[in-house]
């Protein structure tokens, strides 16, 4: 099958991952380039689980574009028969968190996101407890703050409930992927091998510095760099993806993309595009974000973000493959493993924001995997990768921070109150722990444990479980631990405990006056809404107003302003979260 669609030869790292027995059953972490292939050395490990020995495989993906490529592709995989004659059967499951799921029972291979799969754990999924191989894609992602802890507590509890499980982990080049094999008592395959040449440079004033010393002068048409440079890599008949920091600013550059595109494009582009902008408009719900789709899409631009429905993100997706999107502007949620063609990505800022720690800049890994989507061997035959500098210092710190450096290790991130919390809650309330020792336990197999020693771990979990008691989610009876109906449907919904409690107590208050504001305004406040946007200058005003036209709708009681001016703030900011649902 393979061969039929024109693959002759194992890539090296491929070929290292074989030698290495990842077919005779052995754990391996297979570190590796963006490119290298990894996702082949997957299929084969998991087409023969299935062929050979009634094997049931789950593929985890951190994100749902790369878990959708991921089932799409795995689909030609149907048309073979297993052993007793009935054909592999692939399905995916990203979707809703507070669900079994239990039809996805009768497939072979199941791709899901981290996220789903911890919630299908959590409802207790009995096949969840038949798998003989998981996949987990992009596995360095368990060092991020905020999702790689779920990926973490997937891991272990899979190898918990699964005690024969094999696991193939795979992950960018990082510098301790020998420390991840041993936590999941693997093998380890690092390769610095990639199929395509990718050229890594700098932009500076109307001039791109690559690594390799050579130097490329761009034209400026535009006033805006990065439009310049996509409008140069067009030129050269390549497309260009753009990472850009928030959805708002991905919208925004792709509207400004189609501005330039318009009066560039050929008569058969127009025609086509002005049909894919048309599906746009009948596909899903109509809303503003899907009309101005539409609108950048006519001129041959577009954005991605987590925030558009399905179907749009898939003509997206689609029409960016075919060519007929010519600059794509998207979030991080295209950042890893997606195979599109790129020729080049343009990075245009390098810095994130998140509410107490202000801006600061993306880490070395992060770089690599935005970088990785230039170049890919379906495409092209190289691929680029620019960053922005607006001078030459910047330009200097630029080359060695990013395109000089090594990525960094990966260290868990579970050990914190707020992300640990719910996976505590979840241990018990699904029952797989009944004890408190039967938590630390668990939480001993973690990757947080394999890396700090199991003891940091336990005073976190104890003043977890203080809280969860009193807050009635959990009762302890003696030694043992049992979910309230209260704690085990939080876990269910996959909302923060302290979301729940929010609520919970909301509810219990009343505001004087009852409104769709109030439960707006209630749900606003919850952690599991944040990041929420700060106001900008001069918005605090119009927010003011807003809250004293509501005055008498609040669950809780409003902040005062002088009294508590950092609480005045936050609460602030949730007003212009529901301000902006109410828009
Ligand atoms: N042996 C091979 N010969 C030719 N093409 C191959 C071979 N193996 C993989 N490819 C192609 O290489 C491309 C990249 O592969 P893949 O998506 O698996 O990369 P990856 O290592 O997972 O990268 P990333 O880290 O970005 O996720 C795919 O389009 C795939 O079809
Ligand atoms: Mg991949």
């Amino acid at each position: 099958m393979l061969e039929a669609e024109g693959l002759d030869n194992l890539y090296p790292p491929q070929e290292d991952a074989m030698n290495a027995g990842v077919l005779d059953g052995k754990n391996l972490v297979l570190a590796s380039p963006t490119a290298s292939g990894k996702t082949l050395v997957a299929e084969l490990v998991m087409v023969k689980h299935v062929l050979e020995s009634h094997g049931k495989v789950l593929y985890l993906a951190p994100l749902r574009a790369l878990a959708s490529e991921k089932f799409r592709e795995f689909g030609r995989y149907e048309s073979l028969t297993k052993q007793g004659g009935s054909s592999v059967r692939v399905g995916m499951s990203t979707g809703d968190y507070d669900s079994t799921d239990q039809w996805l029972a009768r497939f072979d291979i199941i791709v899901s996101t981290n996220e789903k799969a911890d919630s299908l754990l959590r409802h207790k999924s009995s096949w969840m407890g038949e798998l003989s191989l998981v996949v987990a894609d992009e596995v360095h992602l368990l060092t991020e703050h905020e999702r790689g802890p779920t990926l973490e507590v997937v891991l272990t509890r899979l190898r918990e409930i699964n005690p024969r499980i094999q696991v193939l982990a795979l992950s960018a080049t990082v510098r301790n992927a020998e420390e991840l094999g041993d936590w999941l008592k693997s093998g380890n395959v690092t390769t610095e091998w990639r199929p395509v040449p990718l050229r890594e440079g700098i932009y500076h004033d109307g001039q791109v510095q690559f690594k390799d010393g050579t130097s490329r002068k761009i034209e400026n048409q535009t006033s805006t760099p990065v439009l310049d440079i996509a409008l140069n890599v067009l030129s050269d008949g390549g497309q260009a993806l753009i990472f850009t920091e928030t959805r708002r600013s991905a919208v925004e550059m792709g509207r400004k993309a189609a501005l330039v595109l318009k009066p560039r494009l050929s008569k058969p582009d127009e025609r086509a595009l002005d049909t894919i902008s048309k599906r746009i408009l009948s596909a899903g719900e109509k809303t503003r974000l899907s009309e101005a789709l539409a609108t950048e899409v006519a001129s041959g631009a577009a954005f991605h973000h987590a925030g558009l429905a399905p179907p749009h993100r898939g003509i997206v997706e689609e029409s960016f493959r075919s060519g007929r999107i010519k600059i794509l502007a998207a979030t991080p949620t295209l950042a890893a493993g997606v195979n599109l063609p790129a020729r080049a990505v343009i990075i245009s800022s390098y810095e994130r924001y998140e509410s107490g720690l202000g801006r600061y800049p993306i880490s070395v890994l992060e770089y690599k995997q935005f970088v990785g989507r230039a170049g890919r061997p379906k495409y092209d035959k190289y691929g680029e990768s620019l960053l922005i500098a607006k001078n030459q210092d910047e330009a200097d710190w630029l080359m060695d921070r990013y395109v000089l450096s090594q990525p960094e290790r990966v260290w868990s991130k579970l050990g914190v109150e707020k992300v640990l919390r719910p996976h505590v809650l979840s241990t018990i309330a699904a029952e797989y722990a009944r004890s408190e020792e039967g938590l630390f336990e668990f939480f001993a197999r973690t990757f947080y444990a394999h890396q700090y020693g199991p003891r940091m771990i336990r005073g976190k979990i104890g003043e977890i479980l203080r809280f969860l008691a009193k807050e009635e989610m959990v009762l302890m009876e003696g030694r043992e631990l049992v979910a309230s109906k209260f704690g085990r449907r939080v876990s269910e919904l996959y909302i923060d405990p302290v979301s729940a409690v929010l609520l919970r107590d909301g509810l219990f208050n009343r505001a004087k006056k009852l409104t769709d504001f109030s439960l707006l305004h209630l749900i606003a406040k919850t952690p599991d809404m944040s990041p929420r946007p700060h106001p900008r200058g001069g918005e605090d005003e119009k927010l003011s107003l807003l809250a004293s036209q509501h005055s008498d709708e609040f669950m809780f009681e409003a902040p005062d302003q002088f009294e508590d001016p950092l609480a005045f703030e936050e609460f602030l900011s949730e007003l212009k979260a529901v301000q902006s649902w109410l828009d």
